[in-house]
């Protein structure tokens, strides 16, 4: 096609502005990519007996020491303490599954923030899809949940994901947002207390169905957006992880997108070979 030369400049113009765009987005991200270490968090839900939660850990304790990424492992509450011994010394830090949003009391079955903070836990899951779906935990509940745990100085990991009927009726935005909405209207902008947000679509959780890196960048993208329109500095530090058939097959393409932080890993974490190689 032939342009006459004033619109030859316009198209050149327009090329050089998009390349420009392009750069700068591109070096913001990579930029928050180097801020933000890669997070390997194993969910072992309610899984395990005495015997396998040991040779478990004894496997995790040999294999899992490359300090270029952050490695957690999300205990059930009742091997808390069993972990924390052997994990001392180790690279691989202690999480729970879920936290009270209370302090103490009558709240029977429940377990504190300053309980998982005696039995050694640094983070805990907050909203986990089985919480929300199984047990009905609202919106509100969970952010309970979320600021108990990061007043009484636990990182918590906020899941949020959509089902599959609401990512075919196009809703997986307002759904996940709606659920991040619920702790950012009472988390201050500033507030730089740490905390990790993990996206895991209801339907890729131990399915074997993985949302393609694109499908999950797309999230990421957006969600990174949406903590930037409340803090530009939260949304650079914020780690945000994908969950949902994560497994070495598929990781290292996961975490070649720019918003995906690292992982959050259930059947995949309950084998010590599978869970070391997610940082290869
Ligand atoms: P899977 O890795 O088994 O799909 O589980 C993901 C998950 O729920 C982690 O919290």
């Amino acid at each position: 096609m032939l342009f006459c030369k004033k619109e030859e400049n316009c198209l050149i113009f327009m090329g050089l502005a998009c390349l420009c765009k392009q750069y700068i987005l591109q070096s913001r991200s990579e930029k928050g990519r180097q801020m933000r270490k890669l997070l390997i968090a194993g969910n072992w839900k309610m899984n395990g007996t005495q015997d396998s939660v040991s040779s478990l850990l004894g496997g995790l304790i040999e294999k899992c020491t490359s300090t270029d990424v952050d490695w957690l492992v999300c205990h059930s509450f009742l091997y808390l303490a069993e972990a924390r011994a052997a994990l001392k010394g180790t690279v691989v830090a202690l999480g729970a599954q879920n936290v009270c949003d209370q302090e103490s009391g009558a709240f029977t079955g429940e377990v504190s923030p300053n309980m998982l903070k005696e039995a050694g836990c640094t983070h805990v899951i907050v909203g986990h899809s089985e919480r929300r779906h199984v047990y009905k935990e609202s919106n509100e509940l969970v952010s309970a949940r979320f600021f108990s745990a990061l007043d009484h100085a636990l990182v918590p990991i906020l899941c949020v994901g959509e089902t599959l009927d609401q990512r075919e009726a196009d809703q997986t935005l307002d759904i996940v947002f709606a659920q991040i909405d619920a702790v950012l209207k009472v988390l201050p902008a500033g507030d730089v207390r740490e905390w990790v947000l993990a996206y895991e679509p209801v339907w890729a959780i131990g399915t074997g169905k993985t949302a393609t890196p694109e499908q999950a960048q797309q999230v990421h993208d957006a969600i990174r957006k949406k903590l930037q329109e409340h803090d530009a500095q939260m949304a650079e530090s914020v780690r945000i992880l994908y969950g949902g058939s994560v497994k070495p097959s598929n990781a290292t393409e996961l975490f070649a997108m720019a918003d995906i932080d690292g992982a959050l890993v259930g059947g995949a974490s309950l084998s010590s070979d599978d869970f070391s190689d997610l940082a290869r």
